[in-house]
């Protein structure tokens, strides 16, 4: 037995969360739930969305579950108490990812006969920068009517997403880095980060490696996608475009991810909270499903981690049990019992 943090989150998170731990207990995964309250629930309860306490669980668990957490909009931040000062973060999601010290957001985008048409076939890994760029918090209003954000590029963070990328790589046997800029405008900033990619790539003689810029990227990935393989990307652009091959495949609702550190791994899907259908028993389970499966693979349950990716494949092929955003009428609950039944009768 392995113990797992999970957050339940806000929004459908809930919903979501019950899902996933039905099919991965179904599936065999020897797991022990560790629950951590963070956003909401923890705001009600203790006055902060992200107590340094519930951070402090997570990180000596080391492997969470977490479901979407929502960011209000807010000029302030959020902050948090620590080690005997105070830090401020965006939101509550870049604030915990940054608490953990995670840098690299991995989200496999995956395409399904059934739910993904001309996409089906898609297969390509987004692997995004998570402590840098427009979203490292600073942010300043010099006067009424003017606002500025710093876009902050390093070559410790751009070298060390890009190790973290080819290891992947070689690892799962891929075959291609993609670095996605603008450095034709943003010379400096995303220059330096197009340039420590192709440096650490070229240390690795059994990859490839091509950049595009972002536009030309965003454009590419809904006209041929399958011209990409791993993608390298600064913390927004990973934002945008992982939203963006989510649409593609069918439903932000289908794409799982991983936020990695060191020491620490926190699963979660590519979606957020979606409040506008929060409560209402249809959303779609799949992204947090697979990412449990990606949190077994980690831990080294890898049958039991095939027999969830194998399941949700076979039901969405079939095409009986399909949430709203896939074009069907089932239930979050009717879509998890059709999974859990997959995995029981195979
Ligand atoms: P969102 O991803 O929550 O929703 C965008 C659209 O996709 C909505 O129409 C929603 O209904 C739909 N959708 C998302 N997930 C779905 C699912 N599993 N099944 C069916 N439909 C789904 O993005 P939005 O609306 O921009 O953000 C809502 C809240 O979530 C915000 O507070 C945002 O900051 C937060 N958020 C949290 C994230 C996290 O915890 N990692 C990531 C992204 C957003």
């Amino acid at each position: 037995m392995r113990e797992v943090a999970i957050i339940r989150g806000d929004g459908i998170g809930p919903e979501i969360s019950e899902a996933t731990q039905q099919v991965l207990e179904t599936a065999g995964a020897a797991l022990r739930w560790q629950e951590v309250i963070l956003g909401q629930e923890a705001k009600r309860r203790w006055g902060s969305e992200l107590p340094a306490e519930s951070v402090e669980r997570i990180r000596r668990i080391g492997v969470a579950l977490k479901a979407p957490l929502i960011a209000e909009p807010r000029s302030g931040g959020l902050w948090i108490e620590g080690h005997g000062e105070r830090r401020r973060y965006p939101s509550v999601n870049n604030g915990l990812r940054r608490e953990l010290g995670a840098y690299a957001n991995l989200r496999p985008v995956l395409g399904f006969p059934g739910v993904s048409g001309r996409y089906q076939n898609l297969d390509i890994i987004l692997v995004r920068e998570l402590t840098e760029d427009t979203y490292a918090g600073i942010e300043r209003q010099p006067e009424e009517g003017r606002a500025e954000a710093v876009k902050l590029v390093t070559r410790e963070a751009s070298e060390r997403i890009a190790r973290f990328a080819c290891d992947y790589a070689l690892r799962h046997g891929r075959r291609k880095i993609t670095a996605v800029h603008k450095a034709n405008v943003l010379h400096l900033t995303d220059g330096l980060f197009l340039e420590s990619v192709r440096s650490v790539v070229a240390q690795y003689p059994e990859l490839c490696f091509d950049d595009r810029m972002v536009d030309a990227a965003c454009y590419l990935m809904v006209k041929e996608p399958c011209v990409f393989d791993v993608l390298v990307l600064p913390n927004q652009y990973g934002d945008i475009l992982s939203d963006l091959a989510a649409g593609l495949v069918g439903s932000l609702g289908l794409v799982p991810g991983v936020n990695i550190g060191p020491g620490v791994a926190v699963f979660e899907a590519a979606h957020g909270a979606a409040p506008d259908i929060a409560g209402k028993g249809i959303a779609n389970p799949i992204g947090l499903i697979l990412s449990g499966a990606m949190l077994l693979d980690h831990l080294g349950q890898r049958e039991a981690a095939e027999r969830v990716r194998r399941a949700v494949a076979r039901v969405l092929a079939a095409g009986r049990c399909q949430t709203p955003d896939l074009g069907g009428h089932s239930s979050t609950r009717e879509l998890t019992r059709a999974i859990c039944a997959e995995i029981e009768c195979t």
